[in-house]
């Protein structure tokens, strides 16, 4: 049986949802504008227009799904203390109020994606203890206040990419020791710290491409241990230093770096030569890589110019090797002379012992 919920004022609903759990069973409450399964466990009103209506999803509901219902403001669903899983994608939601999840204890998975969202307030992960995955992609966020996740303690997946990120604060994924899949990707983030990934040793997945980064501390990846993956493609990177990527301390890294506007000289040259000797490291668009400047180069690809960056270098090498080895050669025809002359005089040191 499917019971409609016209407009109700938020107070008359609030009763309803004390009374109900009395007097009915959990499956008569679906909405009637939704989708339910699994005894109404699983509740799907997606692509439902519900800007002006309130629908009361079962209080067992442990699946909701608003996405694409013309939210300007996320529906009150206090008391739903089973549910697992929202999701309120595609949506107009532009504020989350301080507290909201409070009630939701359960709360694994919630994906905010794609709404107008321009800033967390300090208390936003209140009641999100239990939270595995934030997607909060595609929304006008413009900084990441250092209190925002500060008790997402289990959260494993957080995807922030598209967003308009400039800068993240000291500390704002402190609090995020499991996390193992960071997406912020298309953001516009200039630089790092060393202290931004500090507590992320669990890391496995990170992707900072299409963002403005043009400055890499050396130690802004020493604590990701579990990194397998790392994405610093489209970005304004000029130079990086062979320190910075040798300390990732991770057994097996897949790397993506092209789509940088690469100055080319030797020090550059013998960075990615060494990059490539390491075995930790794979980088997997090597062939990719284009210089910008000097303007004598510029979009030709870093590998065809193996012989040419470090010209100057190679004569001072070529030179200190051939000193050597003439010295050496020297060394030896000297010794060869001397190994001749050698046993006669020894011969004659035993004649003279004997
Ligand atoms: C919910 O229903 C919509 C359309 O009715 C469908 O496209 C969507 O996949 C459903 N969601 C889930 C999680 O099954
Ligand atoms: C949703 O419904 C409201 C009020 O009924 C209406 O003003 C709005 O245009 C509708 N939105 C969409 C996307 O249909
Ligand atoms: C956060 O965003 C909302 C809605 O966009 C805005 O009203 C509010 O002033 C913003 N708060 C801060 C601290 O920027």
């Amino acid at each position: 049986m499917h019971l409609p919920f016209p407009m109700l004022s938020p107070a008359l609903w609030l009763d309803l949802l004390i009374v109900l759990p009395s007097v009915t069973s959990i499956h008569s409450l679906c909405p009637s504008l939704c989708l339910c399964g699994s005894r109404s466990l699983f509740v799907n009103c997606s692509g439902t227009n519900l800007s002006s209506i309130l629908i009361l999803p079962p209080l067992a509901t442990e699946f909701l799904d608003l996405s694409s219902c013309s939210l300007h403001t996320l529906p009150p669903l206090h008391n739903l203390w089973r549910l697992q899983t929202i999701l309120l994608a595609q949506n107009v939601i532009l504020q989350v109020g301080d507290g909201y999840w409070k009630s939701l204890r359960s709360l694994q998975i919630l994906d905010l994606n794609g709404n107008k969202i321009g800033n967390l307030s300090v208390s936003f992960s209140l009641g999100l203890d239990s939270l595995t995955h934030l997607f909060l992609a595609h929304n006008l966020l413009h900084c990441i206040s250092k209190y925002s996740f500060q008790h997402l303690h289990n959260l494993e997946l957080l995807d922030l990419q598209g967003n308009l990120i400039s800068s993240l604060d000291s500390g704002a994924f402190r609090s995020l020791t499991k996390l193992r899949h960071l997406q912020l990707q298309n953001n516009l983030l200039q630089s790092l710290t060393n202290d931004d990934f500090s507590v992320l040793q669990r890391l496995e997945f990170l992707d900072l491409s299409g963002n403005r980064i043009n400055h890499l501390p050396s130690g802004v990846f020493t604590p990701l241990h579990s990194l397998t993956f790392l994405n610093l493609q489209n970005n304004k990177l000029r130079h990086l230093r062979f320190q910075t990527l040798s300390s990732l301390p991770s057994p097996g890294t897949l790397l993506l770096l092209s789509s940088n506007p690469w100055e080319c000289d030797c020090d550059l040259q013998r960075m990615f030569g060494k990059l490539r000797s390491l075995q930790r490291i794979s980088l997997q668009d090597g062939e990719d890589l284009n210089c910008a400047a000097p303007s004598a180069l510029k979009g030709r690809a870093l590998t065809s110019l193996d012989t040419q960056l470090c010209v100057a270098e190679t004569v001072t090498v070529l030179m200190i090797t051939l000193t050597v080895a003439v010295t050496v050669v020297g060394a030896i025809v000297t010794a060869e002379r001397s190994r001749k002359k050698g046993p006669r005089n020894q011969g004659n040191e035993m004649c003279g012992q004997e």
